[in-house]
Formats: C-alpha cells, sequence, structure tokens
C-alpha cells in the first residue's frame, strides 16, 4: 500500500483531507504535516486499524523542517504516492496582514508573508519531495491547493494583490513542475491545482457573511470533492497534469 501526504493539516481543508485520506482505505499510511504536530497527535486513534496516520513537523518558513521531514517519509518505506499542498494565507490579524483593496494597501513584508506560504511553500515540498513520488514507480500526484481568485482571466474585480498574485505565481509553477516530473517518473507523476470553492475556514471567516447561500462549503464536502479530483490525475497523469481543476473537477483558465 502506498502513503499520502497533506501539508498544512492543521486545520480547515487539510485537517479534512488528512480524515478523508484515511477512511477511504486506498493508504496504509496518511502523514499530516503541520507547524504543531503535537496537535494532530490523537487523530491516529480515529483512523480505521490498518491506516496509521502519522503527524509530521514542517513549518513552511523553516526549509530544514521540509527536508528532514522529507527523510522521515523516505525512511517509513511506505511508497509516497500523494502529496497535497494545504497551507495557506489570505490574511493574519497578528502581523497586519489583510487582502489588499487598493494599491496604498501593499507592504513588503505582507507580501512576502503571503507568498512565503501560498508560493514558496509549495515550491520547497516539490524540491524535497518530488524524489520521493517519482521513487514510488506507481502512479502519483503532487496537488496544491490554489484559489480561483489567482486565475488571471478570471480577474475582473482587482485587489487582493498579493494573495491573487501568489497563487498565480503558484500556478505557474504547478505547470513547469509538471513538465519535469512527468519527465522524470515517466509519465506516471502528475503536478496539478485544485480550486476547492469557498469553504467554512478561518480562511474563509472574514468574508462568509457575503457568500451567497448554497455556496459556503463545509471543509470535509470540499476536501472529498478534491480528493476525487486527485483520485482522478493518479488514474490519468499525463492527461491531467499541468493544471488547475475546481471541486467539480473542471480546468480552470490561467
Ligand atoms: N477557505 C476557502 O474558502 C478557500 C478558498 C480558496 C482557496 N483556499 C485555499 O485552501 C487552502 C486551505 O485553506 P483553509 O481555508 O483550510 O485555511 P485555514 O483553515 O486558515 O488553514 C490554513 C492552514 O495553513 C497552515 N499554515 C499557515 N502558515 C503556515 C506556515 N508558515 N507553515 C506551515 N503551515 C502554515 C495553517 O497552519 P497553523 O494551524 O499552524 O496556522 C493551517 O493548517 C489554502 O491554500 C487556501 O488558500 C481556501
Amino acid at each position: 500500500m502506498a502513503a499520502a501526504l497533506v501539508q498544512g493539516a492543521s486545520r480547515g481543508i487539510g485537517r479534512a483531507m488528512v480524515k478523508e485520506l484515511a477512511a477511504s482505505g486506498r493508504f496504509s499510511r496518511v502523514f499530516a504535516a503541520c507547524r504543531r504536530p503535537d496537535e494532530v497527535a490523537d487523530w491516529a486513534d480515529s483512523a480505521p486499524q490498518h491506516v496509521t496516520v502519522v503527524p509530521l513537523r514542517i513549518d513552511l518558513d523553516d526549509d530544514g523542517s521540509i527536508e528532514a521531514a522529507s527523510k522521515e517519509v523516505e525512511a517509513s518505506g511506505t511508497p509516497l504516492s500523494v502529496l497535497i499542498n494545504a497551507a495557506g494565507l489570505l490574511h493574519d490579524e497578528s502581523r497586519g496582514i489583510a487582502p489588499e483593496r487598493k494599491l496604498e494597501d501593499l507592504q513588503l513584508a505582507s507580501l512576502q508573508r503571503v507568498f512565503q506560504v501560498n508560493t514558496f511553500g509549495p515550491m520547497l515540498m516539490a524540491r524535497h519531495f518530488s524524489p520521493l513520488l517519482v521513487a514510488s514507480k506507481q502512479p502519483a500526484v503532487f496537488a496544491s491547493i490554489s484559489a480561483r481568485v489567482g486565475s488571471i482571466g478570471d480577474c475582473a474585480m482587482g485587489g487582493w494583490y498579493s494573495y491573487r498574485a501568489s497563487k498565480a505565481a503558484q500556478n505557474m509553477f504547478t505547470k513547469a513542475l509538471s513538465i519535469e516530473l512527468l519527465r522524470r517518473s515517466r509519465g506516471q507523476c502528475a503536478a496539478i491545482g485544485l480550486h476547492p470553492g469557498t469553504v467554512r475556514t478561518g480562511l474563509s471567516a472574514p468574508f462568509a457573511a457575503n457568500v451567497p447561500a448554497g455556496k459556503l462549503f463545509e471543509p470535509d464536502f470540499a476536501a472529498a470533492r478534491l480528493l476525487r479530483v486527485v483520485h482522478d490525475a493518479m488514474a490519468a497523469p499525463k492527461d491531467r497534469t499541468g493544471r488547475v481543476y475546481d471541486y467539480n473537477g473542471d480546468v480552470i483558465e490561467w
């Protein structure tokens, strides 16, 4: 059996994905990677008997933690076939980060922070974990949760500069990575982006009141839909790689 890993597993969609992956019965080991693995340590108790949920420390501000985590996953001996980057940042009141409405709101520290998590995070994850996905010698998927607001073609409203730009850059990285991964894996490993819809989490909380009825998804629903997209990509890596898909499996233009 294979292993799956979710980075950004402590809350929101990432947390729901760990539970869904563990319940699916497709993986014998699910790595739940986050900044404070102690907080997810008791998840192992609620997993089905044949599934091991393994807390793993990854802090996207600390490249060394990503490298150390990749060595831990490799040492487990279970081939890694799914990796999902779920961590994301839109606002952080403790650091004065909020989506910008106008140019005057742009601040270097906020820009760096948002790119660190949304763009550099998945890039560093690919740097350290791609060799494991390729070495699995079976269909594999590297997925990053993006956002429709990162689509250049879809940008009618403007604003939200740092979040939009960080996700657009993430999408470009996914596209470029897809070419190298497909070559290195001899057609077995896909790299895709995922749009979850608007989901009831801490990230969307300040904006949830503006979401039309029926359009605010629960994390479990979004996780199940996105994992269906991931499994579709595993079934046809060459056909599905290098694109961003929404929760229905429809392609979102760049
Ligand atoms: N919710 C939505 O409506 C929505 C819509 C479109 C796209 N998305 C995307 O979906 C993904 C998941 O978002 P969510 O709604 O589940 O957000 P969330 O509930 O706010 O969770 C964010 C996650 O990111 C982690 N994180 C933040 N900074 C980190 C860092 N430096 N190192 C490691 N982990 C870090 C958090 O870990 P800590 O617990 O340690 O802070 C947490 O696990 C994001 O990529 C987001 O952009 C969400």
